[in-house]
């Protein structure tokens, strides 16, 4: 039997399952933000038509809008507000991550596995991939924050999709340490990147983070064109994992790994050390202000 063109049936027919589940409801939403986030010239109007489209989403942006988390002294009322007191960039960045937990909610926790922990994880990623942009390379990261809350969507799709048997190779996972991809590619022919990579294919997202999604553990892989920004979401999925933010128990890779893409990428250490210092301080008020909602 011809084993590679088994993987790929069994991926391609992962993906007809997705369209016909419940995590297709984001799939316009999400796409559209995603649009938005990587177009530097796309109106605040835009933004504004696509929220108002979708009202349980409206409530829940100004629900986080109005939190102590973003501390406005103001009481924001409407989106047009929201625009104003908290800005463009911060807007787009709640539509997406509200949106995004939509597909973290219930689940059951197996081995230190949860589907909590997983969103935990995200975000904590999505905090840290962002600053590095923001403050080390200068930029304004909305598409590291969005490539780091999107990274392992792949195993969100496993989780809802391939339940028993991806909850089974977690609490293997527990007695005998390995990679989750190298214990997904031994039980399902691809593992949570390609899964997320192909999702992202079909759904059309932005170039840079599909590649961000797919080569997130072998940033070498991806293209030329994407390869420094793929290896900081590697750097933040790294950092965050050994910080107390994962959501299994495997084994990190090679630390000379880790401190290649550091040089790579011109990072110092004692700065990246501030930074993540500066995630685990966002990532605590964002437990206790009840922000963290999945
Ligand atoms: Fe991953
Ligand atoms: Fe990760």
């Amino acid at each position: 039997m011809d084993g590679e063109e088994k993987t790929d049936n069994s991926l391609a027919g992962l993906l007809e399952l997705v369209e016909t589940s419940p995590l297709a409801s984001i799939k316009g939403t999400v796409s559209r933000i995603l649009s938005l986030i990587s177009d530097p010239a796309a109106s605040s109007s835009e933004l504004i038509q696509l929220i108002e489209l979708d009202p349980p989403l409206t409530a829940k942006i100004l629900r986080v809008a109005n939190s102590a988390y973003y501390a406005t002294s103001k009481d924001i009322s409407d989106i047009h507000q929201a625009l104003i007191w908290i800005g463009l960039d911060t807007l787009k960045e709640i539509i997406l991550t509200q949106k995004m937990s939509e597909l973290y909610h219930g689940g059951t926790s197996v081995a230190g596995y949860s589907r909590f922990q997983l969103w935990r994880h995200s975000l904590a990623v999505a905090f840290l991939a962002k600053n590095i942009y923001r403050r080390e390379f200068g930029e304004k990261g909305n598409n590291a924050y969005a490539a780091g809350l999107m990274h392992d969507i792949g195993i969100i799709v496993e989780d809802q999709l391939l339940h028993q048997e991806f909850m089974q190779l977690v609490q293997s996972m527990k007695d005998a340490p390995r990679s989750l991809s190298d214990g997904e590619t031994s039980l399902f022919g691809y593992d949570h990147g390609l899964v997320g990579m192909a999702l992202a294919e079909s759904w059309n997202f932005p170039a840079e983070l599909k590649e961000g999604i797919g080569f997130h553990h072998n940033p070498e892989g991806a293209s030329k064109e994407h390869r420094l920004f793929v290896k900081t979401i590697f750097v933040a999925d790294y950092l965050m994992f050994a910080q107390g933010y994962g959501y299994v128990a495997m084994p990190l890779p090679d630390r000379e790994i880790l401190e290649q893409y550091v040089r790579d990428l011109g990072l110092q250490w004692y700065a990246l050390r501030a930074l993540v210092e500066l995630v685990r301080e966002e990532m605590e008020k964002v437990e206790q202000k009840g922000y963290l909602v999945a």
